[in-house]
């Protein structure tokens, strides 16, 4: 059914991967990655993939650096296998906050990623819900680029929440042009939080720009929750400016922290994320529904490999 096509799954999410292959109905190709006793990589293709079109699926979420070290050394053993094509499957990019210089003497290493990638000889990307869409041209291969709202929106428009009575919240300015979409599929009004970030931990939110948003169900949408600081000083913010019921959504649960801690308190009725990443155990918690992109990475890769037109995915 496809021609030289080869799915190879990174230790990363193992479980996406073989939530793709299952789409796809084809197997992950046999691979061995394992760490030396110094910590070093080891990597060995059980396979031959000469000539064939590889599709690496490798989240850059937590460990960060290990998962983009293992990347970039897969990368390099299918190049050297002679694969025709490499495209780097990145459901979660790491590093993507990094994505300018907002200080003096500070690097732009979502840059540097990019480099590293296209450098250890990656073909083309595919990627989901960048923190900053403009990191695809950092690349100068060709990138595609997912969106995951409309999964999230099906889920939110099948709790038939009656438009006068939905906000949709963003929770910084930031958000704001990724938000508005989710109100032109869902309905509702618009909200912002204005927020304040201190440190990478802590952030200040206190004001809500919009409304009102009294006796309302909020839903709250962020790319990412790492911390859960933005998200919760959001949820709080929505409560005390009169928000009935407070929902969640996003498309990168990092739960990294105190994150898991923080949500497990704050008065959320639902979380809902995709599974661009794995949860660890540690990281779980009751009100926590995760919706999976592993079909719409699958048709994806599937498009990419015939040739034909990603864009379709993107509503
Ligand atoms: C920031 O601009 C992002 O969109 C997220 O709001 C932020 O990175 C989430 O981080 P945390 O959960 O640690 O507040």
């Amino acid at each position: 059914m496809y021609d030289h096509l080869t799915l190879i799954g990174g230790r990363a999410h193992p479980q996406l991967a073989a939530d793709i292959g299952k789409f796809l109905n084809i197997p992950l190709a046999a691979i061995e990655v394992a760490d030396f006793p110094d910590g070093e990589i080891s990597v060995k293709l059980n396979q031959n993939i000469r000539g064939r079109d590889v599709f690496l699926i490798q989240p850059t979420g937590p460990p960060v650096n290990d998962n983009l070290i293992e990347l970039l050394i897969l990368i390099d053993a299918c190049k050297r296998a002679s694969a025709e094509r490499i495209t780097a499957v990145l459901p979660y990019f790491g590093y993507a906050r990094q994505d300018r210089k907002d200080a003096g003497r500070v690097p732009i290493t979502s840059k540097l990623v990019a480099n590293l990638i296209t450098k250890a000889g990656a073909d083309r990307v595919l990627a989901m819900d960048l923190h900053a869409a403009q990191i695809q041209g950092f690349f100068d291969i060709p990138f595609d680029h997912l969106v995951a709202s409309p999964i999230l929106d099906e889920y939110f428009a099948s709790l038939n929440i009656p438009p006068e009575e939905l906000v949709i919240i963003s929770p910084d300015e930031g958000s704001i042009k990724r938000v508005l979409q989710h109100v032109e599929h869902l309905g509702g009004s618009l909200a912002i939080v204005d927020k304040r970030r201190s440190s990478a931990l802590h952030t200040r939110q206190a004001n809500l720009i919009g409304g009102p948003i009294e006796g309302k169900t909020a839903l709250i949408f962020d790319d990412m929750i790492s911390t859960a600081g933005s998200i919760v000083g959001s949820v709080k913010v929505a409560k005390e400016h009169g928000a009935k019921k407070v929902y969640v959504g996003t498309s990168h649960g990092v739960f990294c922290g105190p994150a898991a801690a923080r949500l497990r308190e704050a008065p959320i009725e639902e979380i809902v994320a995709t599974d661009s990443l794995p949860l660890q155990a540690d990281q779980q918690f009751d009100n926590l529904r995760i919706i999976s992109v592993a079909t719409l990475l699958g048709e994806a890769i599937r498009r990419i490999h015939r040739n034909e037109s990603v864009s379709y995915l993107f509503d």
